[in-house]
């Protein structure tokens, strides 16, 4: 007898439906499962098998054959082990095939029968919707999980007897409630402030741009000015999430199995900060079993990399692609996988070796090969996809010990939330959330200049020699501080403060 039960397979976050073909006949005992890799075929054959013994079924002594349709793509995920399990049920007519066919299936099985919890739950609860299954079943411990989607019908069930016994009607089970609005959040404990640090009013104001519209900032300064410190607190100024984004980014979480069974949705921006030793597959994303790598887990929020020249430069070079395209492409032998990753670059460093060049009091005791040497870290593409390059100077000792407290974190967030209001609704129609996400063709329109502020970037260009990248960088720059500043358009003020932020590589580079 054939037996066809739904389940789904997801390639980076791109859900497809999968259908698990089972066919029984008489014939030599045999076991056979196409369109898996051969690992986990066997594997998975061995849950399958053992978890129905044990749930008090028979296990079919015949010629099965498990067809995951379509063939051609190889499937990965041990939650297909569920609907193999349903698939075997129904064709050796233990359960009524009627039963099942209004339900999509996903779940791990133990070898005796409960269903573990997997990966990736939210994702492929999205692609069942799209793909128009509104009733899923799928492990308990992935309940909070799947139950922040409205509009599907999730039972969330123990083991593979509960299952059938829900199936056939012998046991009544509601679906899950809805619960976007009840769920926990994972919130990195914020125990910073901005109050925290005295002076550095540029670098500040440098980081309030930088989170109202999303660009990518690099802080250059001596040891103790406060780089570390500064950057830490960026996450307190970013604009919260919408419930849109939350869910683009608790579905990476899901897929690289991050996220606690307890809490459902993330509702603060990533703040990943890798240290210097990172290897390019932990940044990036892949390895065998492929999962996302830091610069997607720092989607929609903050890829934070602190001494940035002590990267290994073949790691930071990788950074290049998931910057200008907001995803990151993973080649793989049958395909290609691409997750999302649009982050806020924000980077430190010391200006050389010795960390002292062109300090206002310190000597640096670095030779000009060694600062070259040093910089030469930091390729100049890399450095040109920096919308904002800011000079850190040692806080002054009056600053130290002045006694008005400097401006908070929530001062500082309520003009960023006013100016990411403004592109909010700038860009309701379109998948552009923020002014640095602006493609040449909206620059036009949303980064008109007047004649004047036209001449004084047409200056800026020549004596910057800047490159075409770096021109709509300031643009889109100026947007974002005439947004801060409440201004429609965008004013010589704005302009020649976003130039200012980009003219640090003639100082440093250039030697
Ligand atoms: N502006 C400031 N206000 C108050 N404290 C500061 C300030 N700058 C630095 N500090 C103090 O100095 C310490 C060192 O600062 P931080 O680690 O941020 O420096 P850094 O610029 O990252 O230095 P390095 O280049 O050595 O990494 C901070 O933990 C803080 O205690
Ligand atoms: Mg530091
Ligand atoms: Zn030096």
């Amino acid at each position: 007898m054939l037996s066809k039960v739904v389940s789904c397979v997801l390639t980076g976050l791109e859900g497809e439906i999968v259908n698990v073909e089972t066919d029984i006949s008489n014939g030599l005992p045999s076991f056979t499962i196409v369109g898996l890799p051969d690992t986990a075929v066997r594997e998975s054959k061995e849950r399958v098998k053992s978890a129905i013994k044990n749930s008090g079924f028979n296990f079919p002594i015949k010629r099965i054959t498990i067809n995951l349709a379509p063939a051609n793509t190889k499937k990965e995920g041990t939650h297909l082990d569920l609907p193999m399990a349903m698939g075997i049920l129904s064709a050796s007519d233990q359960i009524d095939m009627k039963y099942l066919k209004e339900y999509a299936f996903i779940g791990e099985l133990s070898l005796n029968g409960k269903l573990n919890r997997v990966i990736g739950v939210l994702p492929l609860v999205i692609s069942f919707r799209e793909k128009g299954y509104k009733k899923i079943i799928l492990p308990k411990e992935n309940m909070e999980e799947a139950s922040i989607i409205e509009d599907v019908e999730i039972y969330a069930l123990e083991n593979l007897f509960q299952i059938t016994s829900f199936l056939q009607g012998d046991l009544k089970i509601n679906p899950s409630a809805n619960k976007t609005n009840t769920i926990n959040t994972n919130c990195l404990s914020q125990k910073v402030d901005f109050n925290e640090v005295s002076g550095q009013e540029t670098a500040k104001r440098a980081l309030e741009i930088a989170a109202a519209g999303g660009h990518n900032i690099i802080l250059i300064g001596p040891p103790g000015s406060g780089k570390t410190m500064l950057a830490r607190r960026f996450p307190t100024i970013l604009p919260d999430m919408t419930l849109e984004e939350s869910i683009e980014v608790t579905k990476i979480y899901s897929i690289a199995g991050l996220l606690p069974s307890n809490s459902s949705l993330i509702k603060t921006r990533p703040f990943i900060s890798p240290h210097h030793t990172i290897s390019k597959v932990s940044l990036i994303g892949g390895g065998k079993i492929p999962k996302p790598g830091e610069v997607s887990l720092a989607h929609l929020g903050v890829l934070f990399l602190d001494e940035l020249p002590e990267f290994q430069r073949n790691v930071l070079e990788v950074l290049r692609q998931p910057m200008e395209d907001e995803v990151v492409t993973i080649s793989r032998i049958n395909a290609t996988i691409t997750y999302p990753a649009k982050f806020v670059l924000v980077a430190s460093m010391n200006p050389c070796p010795c960390g002292y060049y062109n300090d206002p009091v310190k000597e640096c005791s670095c030779a000009p090969h060694q600062i070259k040497k040093y910089l030469s870290k930091i390729s100049g593409p890399l450095l040109d996809r920096i919308d904002m390059h800011i000079e850190v100077f040692p806080v002054k000792y009056n600053e130290l010990t002045n006694k008005t407290k400097p401006k908070s974190s929530l001062e500082i967030k309520k003009k960023v939330d006013m100016a990411r209001n403004i592109q909010l609704e700038r860009f309701k129609d379109s998948r552009i959330r923020f002014n640095s996400q602006l493609p040449p063709r909206l620059i036009k329109k949303y980064c008109k200049l007047g004649k004047e502020e036209n001449s004084l970037l047409e200056a800026a260009f020549h004596n910057l020699g800047m490159s075409a990248r770096s021109y709509n960088k300031i643009l889109k720059l100026s947007r974002t501080i005439a947004d801060l500043d409440g201004s429609a358009n965008i004013k010589v003020s704005h302009l020649s403060e976003a130039i200012q932020y980009r003219s640090l590589d003639k100082k440093f580079w250039a030697l």
